[in-house]
């Protein structure tokens, strides 16, 4: 089965780092069926470019945006816009919750960037932490592929992952929330390479969203191989 590993790095590394994660990653990586194994980078998007570059020579890894703007072009300062993401990636996190803390994104703005993936070939990987965010989302008709990740609060950045039990009751109200609609469910907070095998037990599960420990290569590649 098809599986999934988001790496995202928030607001961290340089673009020397960025590039030598990427060299040290593809070394752990040797042999592993990356068809299966899907293995997508969210790094700062100022970094795609060259990241986009340095992955043509050897595809395999994947990359995708931390966010995108919800405007999808015009005078909106240091917005990047759907399209222009969609030069360098395939994927964008939307509504990620220190987004919607931090940067006070409401269900409005966050339907506006689904929107704008939609129309731009991105797909997007919308965050929600709860039942209340998800029947927030207001989905466009015909959107094809859309990943759901639940991000449960008071599990990110910590060590202890949420029982499968309760991410796997989640996964049911989503499942009548969202009803005919097609979406692959991802699990984020706290992932390791301790907990990642009792996750992907459960087949419903098809990825899975790591944040801090996505920043050391070896850490992500015990991930991924574990
Ligand atoms: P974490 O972050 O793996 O550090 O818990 C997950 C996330 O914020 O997406």
């Amino acid at each position: 089965m098809e599986r999934f590993y988001f790496a995202n790095w928030k607001e961290n590394k340089t673009l020397n780092e960025s590039l030598a994660y990427i060299d040290e990653l593809q070394k752990f990586l040797v042999g592993c069926d990356l068809s299966k194994q899907r293995v997508v980078i969210f790094p700062p998007s100022v970094f795609l470019p060259q990241l986009y570059e340095r992955l043509s020579s050897s595809p395999g890894i994947q990359l995708g945006a931390q966010d995108v703007s919800a405007f999808l072009d015009g005078a909106h300062t240091g917005e990047i816009s759907a399209r222009q993401i969609s030069s360098f990636a395939h994927f964008a996190l939307v509504g990620h919750s220190e987004r919607r803390r931090e940067e006070g994104e409401t269900p409005t703005v966050i339907n506006r960037k689904i929107l704008a993936c939609y129309q731009n070939s991105l797909t997007p990987i919308v965050c929600v932490g709860g039942e209340s965010e998800l029947r927030s989302l207001d989905l466009p008709d015909g959107l094809s592929s859309f990943s759901l990740a639940f991000e449960p609060p008071g599990f990110i950045g910590g060590e202890v992952a949420q029982e499968t039990a309760r991410i796997l009751d989640f996964y049911r109200v989503a499942r009548k929330i969202l009803a005919n609609r097609p979406f692959s469910f991802v699990y984020g907070g706290s992932v390791s390479e301790n907990n990642v095998e009792e996750i992907f037990k459960s087949p419903e599960i098809s990825g899975v969203l790591i944040g801090h420990l996505s920043l050391d290569a070896k850490k992500m590649a015990e991930i991924i191989l574990a």
